[in-house]
């Protein structure tokens, strides 16, 4: 239950806190069904140094990574010295997490916690950043609200987002009608992929804004239709909509060919699949 309330200069969201941790414990277990370690490690390893990299993680800095899965950016932050939290909703991804720290030769905080309502102090990290993890969160501005709260004055923030006229941002959009309907007040993932979107959540509270567009390549599938199969067997956003419809053989059917489809559109291989999935790079210093 989510209710607006407002004058003409100021809107206040007022979230049911019941049905905020009703909703959360569904994302948790979303992102806990197949095997999303293995989309980090296998499909968007690249990610998250770009990101670390972009905003210019040092040694030293205190790094807050927030939805930060199995450490696909926290591992490479702790790489270049940071001293750094992991904070996910989804604490069923942290034993990966923390075998891919070990691997590297680094130790990283893993800690549960909501993007919505951070664990954490004010001004308390010198770098906060997010790969492909807040864009998640249902309720953009208290994210938002989020991020800034728990960045020092001066600090860094780093977001990398599938935009919404992607690969990413399509799929789930061909996902959306066997899906089922969002819960009120809940706004669509991609938008965080869209500078305009972020520069309003972040408004004046920041400086020095770098945003840019770019693509991640992968050419690990042989077929269009083995990316799909690949997808359905271990990213939970998409294994919860079979499974949603999983009593309708023909609407499965249907997103089979759909998603199918898509990845064809996308394919720029030549004997084997090659897909670029676009996301938005967005860097910003909190005003000081
Ligand atoms: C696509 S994964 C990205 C994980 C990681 N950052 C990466 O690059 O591999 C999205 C992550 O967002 C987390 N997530 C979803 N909603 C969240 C929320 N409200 N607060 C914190 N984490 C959330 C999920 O548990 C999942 O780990």
């Amino acid at each position: 239950m989510i209710q607006t309330t407002g004058t003409d200069t100021t809107t206040t969201t007022v979230i049911d806190p019941t049905a905020d941790r009703a909703l959360k414990a569904r994302h948790r277990a979303m992102w806990a069904l197949g095997d999303y370690p293995a989309v980090a490690i296998d499909v968007i390893p690249e990610l998250g140094p770009a990101l670390v990299a972009a905003t210019g993680v040092r040694a030293g800095d205190r790094v807050l990574d927030v939805a930060a899965g199995t450490g696909n950016a926290a591992v490479p932050a702790a790489l270049a010295g940071a001293d750094v939290v992991a904070s996910d909703l989804t604490p069923e991804l942290f034993a990966a997490g923390r075998e891919f720290a070990a691997r590297h030769g680094v130790t990283v905080a893993f800690e549960e916690g909501d993007a919505e309502a951070l664990p954490y102090a004010d001004d308390s990290f010198d770098v906060v950043l997010s790969c492909v993890g807040v864009m998640f969160a249902p309720h953009h501005e208290r994210t938002a609200d989020e991020l800034l709260r728990v960045c020092r004055p001066g600090g860094r923030i780093g977001l990398l987002s599938w935009t919404p006229t992607g690969f990413v941002g399509e799929m789930f959009r061909t996902m959306k009608p066997y899906a089922p309907p969002p819960p009120a007040g809940a706004q669509p993932p991609p938008l965080w992929g869209d500078e305009d979107h972020v520069r309003a959540l972040l408004g004046d509270r920041v400086t020095d804004v770098v945003a840019r567009r770019q693509t991640l390549t992968t050419d690990r599938f042989p077929t269009p239709g083995a990316w799909r199969e690949y997808w359905k067997g271990v990213y939970g956003p998409t294994i919860a909509v079979y499974r949603h419809i999983g009593g309708d053989p023909a609407e499965v059917e249907a997103l089979d060919r759909d998603l199918t489809d898509l990845a064809v559109r996308y394919d720029r291989g030549t004997g084997s699949t090659v897909l670029d999935w676009e996301y938005l790079l967005f860097t910003a210093r909190k005003q000081g």
